[in-house]
């Protein structure tokens, strides 16, 4: 962990325009530096702002410490304004740092945090962390294509750099994975507990693209109504991404849903009998 701090550090340090180097002492020369440098750092660390913001996201943030009651005379607010966009402009992010080793990755959806919501801090939420090793899926391999197609299914617009020379898909073994729920909720997890068992069910493998289709074309309405009335999602134009002996994925644009089967299907005739027994329950659901 301490090496990969210290190699971001370092990114970090190498990507900064020179105008942005400064210590704390030293802040940048303006009608406003005083004043800045003796209120800003009273409720917070002052370094905070080093980030760097949109003239827009200043004026966002200064909207919040005038809400914050921050000490400055209103005829100042202005001044101060013209400070920050001028001094501490949005910054260029570090270019990534690739390291060797095993991958440890944290899986978490949350709601992207916009400007003044709280918590900022996604470690607030519920989070999944899967460990384990990337192998890379070579074009040529048996794997490719469906693997591609299930991907792109689920994100559409990767459409647009999918067939590069140098993209290509890398499936992560797992080992193990670490629930957080919370304050004393967690769990360490064995790689088959956060995993679909495929044990037996090739038949649905094989024949998961057809019904994914099937579905999409002609039974759309089925599909919303898994979405809005067994799931409570809002209405959208959901359609069915992929298929798995566990469930459904959906997705309606940008947004999008699992659905979890009350029982496992391992055959092309079990899952169609699941996805009638569902669109009945869909409809009769009011
Ligand atoms: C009266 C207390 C107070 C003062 C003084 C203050 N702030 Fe803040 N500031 C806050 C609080 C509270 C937050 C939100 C902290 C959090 O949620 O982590 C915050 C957050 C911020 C953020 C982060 C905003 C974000 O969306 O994450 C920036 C940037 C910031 N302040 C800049 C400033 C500047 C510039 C000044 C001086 C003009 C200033 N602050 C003075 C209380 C203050």
């Amino acid at each position: 962990m301490k090496s990969l701090l210290f190699a971001l550090g370092t990114a970090l340090a190498a990507t900064l325009p020179a105008s942005a180097q400064y210590t704390a002492k030293e802040w940048p020369e303006g009608p406003m530096k005083q004043r800045f440098a003796n209120t800003c750092g009273g409720c917070h660390d002052i370094n905070r702002l080093r980030v760097g913001y949109t003239p827009e996201g200043w004026l966002t943030v200064v909207r919040m410490m005038q809400n914050f009651d921050t000490p400055l005379p209103a005829e100042e607010w202005g001044p101060m304004l013209d400070y920050l966009i001028k001094n501490f402009p949005e910054r260029a992010r570090p270019a990534a740092v690739i390291l060797d080793g095993p991958a440890k990755v944290n899986i978490r959806i949350w709601d992207v945090p916009t400007q003044g919501s709280r918590p900022h801090d996604p470690l607030a939420h519920p989070r999944l962390t899967v460990l384990g090793v990337f192998a890379r899926i070579e074009r040529d391999s048996t794997d490719e294509p469906r693997v591609r197609r299930r991907f792109l299914a689920r994100h559409p617009k990767s459409e647009l750099y999918a067939g590069f020379g140098d993209f290509a898909f890398w499936r992560m073994q797992v080992a193990s994975a670490h629930l957080n729920g919370g304050f004393a909720r967690a769990a360490d997890l064995k790689a088959e507990d956060v995993l679909t068992d495929l044990a037996g069910a090739d038949e649905l493998i094989a024949a998961e693209e057809g019904a994914v289709e099937h579905m999409n074309t002609d039974h759309a309405e089925a599909t919303r109504l898994y979405a809005i009335k067994l799931l409570g999602e809002e209405d959208g134009a959901w359609r069915i991404s992929g298929l798995d002996p566990d469930g459904a994925d959906l997705t309606a644009g940008d947004r999008t849903a699992r659905f979890a089967f009350p029982q496992r299907v391992a055959s092309a005739g079990a899952l169609r009998q699941m996805l009638v027994e569902l669109a009945n329950k869909a409809r009769a659901a009011s």
